[in-house]
């Protein structure tokens, strides 16, 4: 072994400290969000009357926040964390480093001032105007420029399969934000797409779905191939199938985005491809859940006692859910019934609350106290009273939108023997009311869990160093 690589290499953990601690906070913004427009669907009063309080633009404002002011800090802080460890190297630069961080939270602020004014490209999570999506797109190269600086200065030759994922989705991000942004700016707050038509309908869902596979999915599964085999203390249950499911899912999802067109001006053999993509993009996102699972072969008995695995397993259980019910949704004679329905709705959440938030909580409670110089978080107990106010919130949430979505689907296909509608729109909106009260209050368990970790964290980075008694139960070595 050369001298150099018998060094302890000091870690750029500054940045890491920063994301973790924003993830929380955009985190807490960005599910209150949440549960206000909840709240607005069954109580319009809450709109106010006032433009910037409307629904219809507090929504994006809500999608912008937790996606990619909560998700997209938790995946800054992961990545930056876990590649410098398995590459056992530094960062490739701290300049770029907090250009990444201050840069993405000005992203940030400016969708916040901008969404409420009504400002908007109306393309769904690609919303903000130019001048910002130039800011990202040159956040995004720093984060390329440093992630892929990292790994090719490591100090190991092996590429640990979580930085594989995390690149994946790094690299594919950048090329799909700036092929789906180009537009012509009119002036410093407006600007048109470059395409139009059919063409800017799969432009668009090429990337929005896309969105889903690589920023949704792919960075969160390099959070899984990392944090699930640390937390539980085993290794990943078979590194050839975590290979398989790489380069599966990578190669499949890119094809899917058309069965978010079904039944639309997209020539029908392109929908019918997207459909076939989506059913066997089932098959590697399974691999990579049962992967992740029996990584705690061996390791079952500790979550009895560690809620922060729990967090874990627990997302991955919804991950498999969503990625279930996802290929059914995608088959054209049921996205017949699904489409437009509150079960689509359901499905976003329970994968983005229930596998992505949920992950990333896991991961950042395996964080902070390795970054804030703990042997472990100020409360147990408390991550356990937060593990089971998501869980309760988000199976409150995903079910109420199921009955709902079904119940909706099925009265707006309703008809009678002379051919008219059974059932007027608005009767279908008074069905639907009971199931927004339940989702509104699935939505304040969460919000109140994500408070109660806030809590949590400030009481572990106050504490004087070293200063928490390590938990064998909960901090893995
Ligand atoms: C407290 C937690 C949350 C609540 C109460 C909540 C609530 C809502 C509501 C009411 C909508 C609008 C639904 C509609 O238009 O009918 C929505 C949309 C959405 N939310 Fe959430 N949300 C929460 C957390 C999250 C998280 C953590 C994510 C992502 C990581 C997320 C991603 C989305 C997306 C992508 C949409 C748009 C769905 C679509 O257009 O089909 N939400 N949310
Ligand atoms: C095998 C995996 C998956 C497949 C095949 C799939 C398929 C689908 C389908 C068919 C729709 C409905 C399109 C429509 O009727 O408009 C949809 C919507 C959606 N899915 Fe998935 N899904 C998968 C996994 C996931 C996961 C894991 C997440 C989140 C982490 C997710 C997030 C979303 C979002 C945000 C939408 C709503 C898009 C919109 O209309 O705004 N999906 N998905």
């Amino acid at each position: 072994m050369s001298e150099i690589s018998q060094e302890k290499p000091v870690y750029n953990y500054k940045v890491v400290r920063q994301f973790t601690i924003m993830t929380i906070v955009w985190g807490i913004v960005g599910m209150s969000l949440g549960a206000f427009i909840a709240a607005q669907l069954f109580a319009p009063v809450l709109n106010f009357d006032l433009p910037w309080l409307t629904f219809s633009r507090l929504r994006p404002l809500h999608t912008n926040s937790v996606i990619f002011a909560f998700g997209g800090c938790a995946l800054f802080a992961t990545s930056y964390y876990v590649v410098q460890r398995t590459s056992q190297v530094r960062l490739f630069s701290d300049k770029l480093a907090a250009f990444t961080f201050w840069g993405w939270q000005a992203v940030i602020v400016s969708a916040i001032i901008t969404l409420p004014l009504g400002l908007t490209t109306s393309k769904e999570y690609a919303e903000l105007e130019w001048p910002i999506d130039i800011l990202i797109a040159l956040v995004w190269l720093a984060y390329c420029i440093n992630f892929f600086g990292t790994m090719i200065i490591r100090r190991v030759s092996h590429i640990y399969v979580a930085n594989w994922f995390f690149g994946a989705f790094i690299l594919t991000v950048l090329i799909l934000h700036i092929g789906n942004s180009m537009a012509i700016p009119v002036s410093f707050g407006k600007s048109y797409s470059l395409y139009a038509g059919a063409v800017d309908a799969m432009m668009q869902w090429w990337y929005g779905h896309n969105a889903v596979g690589f920023f949704l999915t792919a960075g969160f599964l390099g959070m899984m191939y990392y944090f699930v085999p640390k937390q539980a203390g085993r290794p990943v249950y078979s590194y050839r199938l975590s290979i398989v499911h790489f380069w599966a899912l990578i190669s499949l999802y890119i094809w899917a985005g058309p069965h978010h067109l079904h039944y639309t001006a997209l020539p029908d053999w392109t929908q019918s491809l997207g459909m076939v993509m989506s059913i066997i993009l089932f098959v590697p996102s399974w691999g990579g859940m049962i992967n992740g699972i029996m990584t705690l072969s061996g390791a079952w008995h500790k979550l009895r006692t560690d809620p922060v695995l729990r967090f874990l397993v627990v997302s991955l259980t919804f991950y498999g859910m969503s990625t279930f019910e996802g290929p059914m949704m995608a088959i054209k004679t049921v996205n017949a019934l699904s489409h437009y329905t509150d079960w689509t709705i359901g499905h976003v959440h329970s994968g983005a609350l229930g596998w992505v938030a949920m992950i990333s909580i896991g991961s950042v409670y395996h964080l902070i106290p390795i970054l804030f110089g703990q042997r472990a978080m100020y409360s147990v107990r408390l991550i356990n009273v937060h593990f089971w106010l998501a869980t309760i919130g988000v199976v409150l949430y995903i079910v109420a939108m199921w009955f709902s979505g079904v119940l909706q689907g099925l009265m707006w296909r309703a008809v009678n023997a002379d051919g008219t509608l059974t059932y007027s729109f608005v009767e279908s909106l008074e069905a639907s009311k009971p199931f927004y009260v339940v989702r509104f209050i699935g939505g304040c368990f969460v919000v109140v869990g994500m408070l109660v970790m806030a809590y949590n964290t400030w009481k572990t980075v106050r504490a004087p160093k070293g200063s928490i008694a390590a938990d064998a139960a909960t901090q893995p070595a």
